[in-house]
């Protein structure tokens, strides 16, 4: 029968759509980010995400013609744009063109993929290295494909999701222990270690949320007592660790052979995209023939492996980036700690939170900055646990003490400021945050 009422037909039609499998706009996560842009919006605050910019991102950067003191970039050794890797890309696109056509597995390989494999395992001074296409799938690949139902993964509790994943995809058990605390993994290893046939403890050699260190000393004498493999993610320490930024090995004074994978990002010191797994020849060679990311994708861009491989020669070439970082990174905890803001566990490399305990101020706190001309990003829940919600800076070796002034001396004046707002907000709009 036809339905008398305009739009009535439509309305229906839209919420049968919502309802069903393709109805994306239903989903919770998605209802609670529209939530919280819509809220957001209502108090003034502009969505911070997937701005467009018009230049590559340095420690400055600009979007539409205004120019933001940049704590968003992976930039760490600012070598992005670097001209000697335009100069190689440029050489490679010419002779490789931009695709690698197929999966190397079947499609071959180009001159680009074997240097910088090479490349990295003569950094650990391992064997051999793989490189995927991307460091998430590098991770997802890695450990889905090694570990099985009867193994077992012992992980940090900040992990990165990557390596949830991949965990995940495994089947194995899952152990998470309490983040940066090796007293938690060994109670762990002792009480389960024995119920699975292999084992795989996995740390990050800096952690991207808090940006601490893990003591990877203790943890290679864990996984030794407890006959474990260990993989060290160096996607935030390649670069940052260590004198000539060797990453974890060169700054505990490690040998690396005692990691059975060192796995990094190729997009954050490297300033491209792709990641690794470099170990033992045999782990390289399995991960090749079967490990599915590698298998079943295309092969990294010879462009992206020549610009991948430059990055790292400039690093290793030009140790003072590495220093200046360094020293940056610890200017910016100390600075931080005088005026008054709490930099949580960080360490002074490269990765500082300035933690605020609420993920509507750290939206707001994010909000305020970007008028006054800061670009950082606010990370909250899911990311982190409740209550550790946090300013994410990412420090770049460009940034200046000027930079870091500039933004930390911003971040004191709004956060009291910001703080009475949310709280005035809450008195006046207590339902606005409860689940609809
Ligand atoms: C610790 C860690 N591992 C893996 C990844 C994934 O790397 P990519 O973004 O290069 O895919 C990230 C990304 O931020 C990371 O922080």
């Amino acid at each position: 029968m036809k339905n008398n009422h305009p739009g009535q037909d439509d309305q229906q039609a839209a919420s049968a759509a919502e309802n069903s499998a393709t109805g994306f706009g239903r989903m919770r996560s998605k209802l609670a980010f529209d939530r919280l842009v819509a809220m957001g919006a209502k108090l003034g605050m502009e969505n911070p995400l997937f701005l467009c910019h018009d230049k590559a991102a340095k420690a400055t950067t600009q979007i539409n013609g205004k120019e933001y003191i940049n704590f968003s970039t992976y930039d760490y050794l600012d070598i992005n744009g670097h001209p000697e890797i335009t100069e190689e890309v440029t050489r490679a696109a010419v002779r490789y063109g931009t695709s690698a056509g197929a999966s190397r597995l079947v499609g071959g390989e180009r001159p680009p993929h074997r240097e910088l494999e090479r490349a990295f395992a003569d950094l650990y001074g391992v064997e051999d290295c793989i490189a995927y296409v991307s460091g998430h799938a590098a991770n997802v690949s890695t450990l889905g494909f090694l570990l099985g139902h009867r193994d077992a993964i012992f992980h940090d509790g900040l992990a990165h999701n990557s390596l949830i994943q991949g965990a995940r995809l495994s089947g194995a058990a899952r152990y998470s222990y309490l983040h940066n605390d090796c007293d938690s993994l060994e109670n762990m290893l002792q009480a389960k270690r024995h119920e699975h046939k292999r084992a795989l403890i996995v740390t990050e050699g800096l952690f991207s949320m808090d940006g601490n260190i893990p003591d990877l000393p203790r943890i290679i004498e864990l996984k030794k007592r407890y006959d474990c493999m260990l993989l060290v993610d160096e996607a935030h320490s390649l670069g940052v660790l260590g004198p000539t930024g060797r990453g974890a090995h060169e700054f505990f004074g490690i040998n690396p052979t005692d990691v059975d994978m060192w796995m990094s990002t190729l997009s954050k010191s490297m300033c491209g995209c792709g990641g690794f797994i470099a170990g033992r020849r045999e782990l390289v060679e399995y991960l090749k023939y079967g490990s599915p990311g590698f298998v079943f994708s295309v092969g990294m861009p010879p462009v992206i492996a020549a610009a991948c491989r430059k990055a790292l020669e400039i690093m290793l070439r030009e140790p003072q980036r590495v220093r200046r970082l360094q020293d940056i990174s610890q200017f910016f905890v100390r600075y931080a700690a005088e005026k008054g803001l709490d930099t949580g566990a960080a360490q002074g490399y490269a990765v500082v939170p300035v933690m605020v305990g609420d993920s509507m101020l750290a939206g707001f706190l994010s909000n305020a900055l970007f008028k006054r001309g800061i670009y950082v990003m606010p990370i909250t829940f899911p990311a982190v646990k409740e209550g550790t919600d946090r300013l994410r800076f990412f420090i770049s070796a460009a940034h200046t003490e000027e930079h870091v002034r500039t933004a930390l001396d911003a971040l004191a004046e709004e956060l009291p400021k910001v703080c009475k707002a949310v709280e005035e907000h809450r008195r006046n709009c207590p339902d606005m945050e409860s689940d609809g």
